[in-house]
């Protein structure tokens, strides 16, 4: 495999650097005159091969950190901010807001996500889109919740009028994969709910937040959201070491996230909504259509490059049938069309990691001296910002390609004669997010099917492992999540039930009319938002 540079199409020219000299703090962009950090893509725009600069992003200080802290801290005002004590109906303009705004910046963030982690134009447009849909999804729920709370019940002569409230300051921080989806999916529920928050990008994936950062500011309350960059050690320590977060929501790696929970003295205070990482098997029952099943395994394994928690990272192929796959599967990885992200049909794109191509190379190696091979023609294969899939066979579970979360293009096969074999290889792993079962016969699938819902939170039948769609609980078990993140259960995970309880007599019930007749508050309230 020779590097594929072709001419970049005009759209898609770095014609002009996107240096983010701002960082919003309590509703103003900042201008920061202090340090910076010049941000790359692994993606040459010269036939030479040389990074490309894109821009840069100021290196925000444990001061900046601090002072976001104490604006969304003031914000939520211990419950008393406007925020949080806001009509539902106005929380959502705010957004509806942000989100018309949003809409208009869709070339400009598609572009940086192609340039930043080399996701490919398809997929950058689906991530943009499907954020967008997103936001829509949780207007939509939280109105609704709203109306399932605008009545009041009673039990036991106690009158009560249920709703969900707001949890506090909520530090936000997403990963690179999906710098915009996963970010905001957490981000999104996390304010209309009427928490503030404090939010950090991930290393890549940081610039193509520039042009959202605006509509930030004109949308929100001041304080509502603070938006710093930087380093996450500098930035995101100080924040928790001092008490203030709430919520600590969090996709991306258990040790980041342990880390920053360890810091903050008030463990029982700290909320956690996390999403972590994954080791999804397939398994492949020897009645399973290798067609079908080839088709799935290839894309969950090699989608954006394996660079998803949700990726399938490990294949179990019954033995029976194991000698047919390989063939077949290795044929249609190597077919695969390597490329920037812009040129037609390419599934393959630059890792935006620069040293990823070197660990993927250790994992080859490790799993090599342990007895296996890589068994596809191209496998292993080098540009400057790639290595190509590689398929190692046989694999065991001692080989650190299955021990680690690759979160790369290797893609280690592990053969199996007894079902019991990758039942107890995931009952004893670490992770438990999602499973692949690849097969036909219904008295085979039934009780394993009554296993894998305990082993996992999505058994996905004869298809690859996904999120989506964003309706669906998105959750796991043990090390890989806490908290669940559908649209509807985001919003649940972003918020507390509260309620105003009375007793059903004469003089409270007076009281309540008057509350509800007045619309005086904004918590007691039976309007049916529309
Ligand atoms: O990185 C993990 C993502 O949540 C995966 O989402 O299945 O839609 O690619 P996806």
């Amino acid at each position: 495999m020779t590097s594929t540079f072709n001419e970049i199409p005009k759209a898609y020219i770095i014609d002009k650097l996107t240096h983010q000299k701002t960082y919003l703090l309590n509703g103003e962009l900042i201008e920061w005159t202090g340090n910076t950090s010049d941000i790359y893509s692994t993606i040459s725009s010269t036939e030479e091969y040389k990074p490309t600069l894109l821009g840069s992003i100021p290196v925000l200080t444990e001061k900046e950190a601090l002072l976001a802290l104490d604006a969304a801290s003031d914000a939520f005002g211990k419950g008393k901010g406007l925020w949080p004590t806001m009509k539902v109906a106005d929380r959502i303009s705010c957004m509806e807001k942000f989100v018309t705004q949003m809409k208009t910046k869709r070339d400009e963030v598609v572009k940086l996500l192609m340039w930043e982690i080399g996701k490919n134009l398809s997929d950058s447009e689906k991530e943009f889109d499907r954020t967008v849909e997103y936001i829509y999804d949780t207007i939509e729920d939280y109105k609704e919740m709203d109306r399932n709370s605008a009545k009041f019940e009673k039990h036991s002569g106690v009158r009560a009028h249920i709703r969900r409230g707001p949890l506090g300051v909520v530090l936000c921080l997403g990963p690179y994969n999906y710098p915009l989806n996963e970010t905001f999916a957490l981000l999104i529920p996390a304010l209309i709910m009427g928490n503030t928050a404090i939010f950090k990008p991930a290393k890549y994936g940081v610039l193509l937040l520039s042009p959202l950062i605006e509509a930030f500011q004109n949308s929100f309350p001041k304080g509502v959201v603070n938006i710093l960059f930087g380093r996450g050690r500098t930035v995101a320590t100080p924040i928790m070491k001092d008490g203030r977060v709430d919520v600590l929501a969090l996709i991306g790696h258990s040790n980041s996230a342990n880390a920053l929970q360890d810091i903050h003295p008030k463990s029982n205070r700290l909320r956690m909504v996390l999403g972590l990482e994954a080791n999804n098997p397939a398994i492949v029952l020897p009645d399973a259509d290798l067609e079908l099943t080839i088709k799935e395994c290839v894309n969950g394994t090699t989608s954006f490059n394996g660079q998803r928690c949700t990726a399938l990272k490990v294949l179990y192929v019954h033995e029976n049938i194991i000698e047919d796959f390989n063939k077949r599967f290795c044929e249609a990885i190597d077919a695969l069309k390597f490329g920037n992200p812009w040129d037609n049909g390419v599934q393959l794109t630059p890792l935006p990691e620069p040293d990823k191509p070197n660990y993927i190379q250790e994992l080859i190696d490790d799993s090599i001296a342990q007895g296996a091979k890589i068994i596809n023609k191209k496998g292993g294969l080098r540009t400057e910002n790639y290595i190509f899939p590689a398929v190692m066979y046989p694999a065991k579970n001692e080989m650190r390609v299955c021990e680690e979360e690759q979160f790369g293009p290797i893609i280690p096969i592990i053969p199996f004669k007894n079902i019991e074999e990758p039942l107890d290889d995931m009952a004893s792993s670490n992770y438990g997010q999602q499973v692949s079962l690849f097969g036909k016969d219904i008295n085979t699938l039934a009780p394993l099917i009554d296993t894998l819902v305990n082993l996992v939170c999505r058994v996905n039948l004869n298809s690859s492992c996904q999120r989506g769609p964003d309706v669906y609980p998105f959750t796991g078990r043990k090390d890989s999540a806490v908290a669940t993140l559908s649209v509807h259960d985001a919003l649940r995970s972003f918020s507390i039930r509260t309620f105003v309880a009375s007793k059903d007599n004469e003089y409270n019930n007076n009281i309540l009319k008057e509350l509800l007749d007045s619309r005086a508050s904004n918590f007691v309230s039976t309007d049916y938002l529309l």
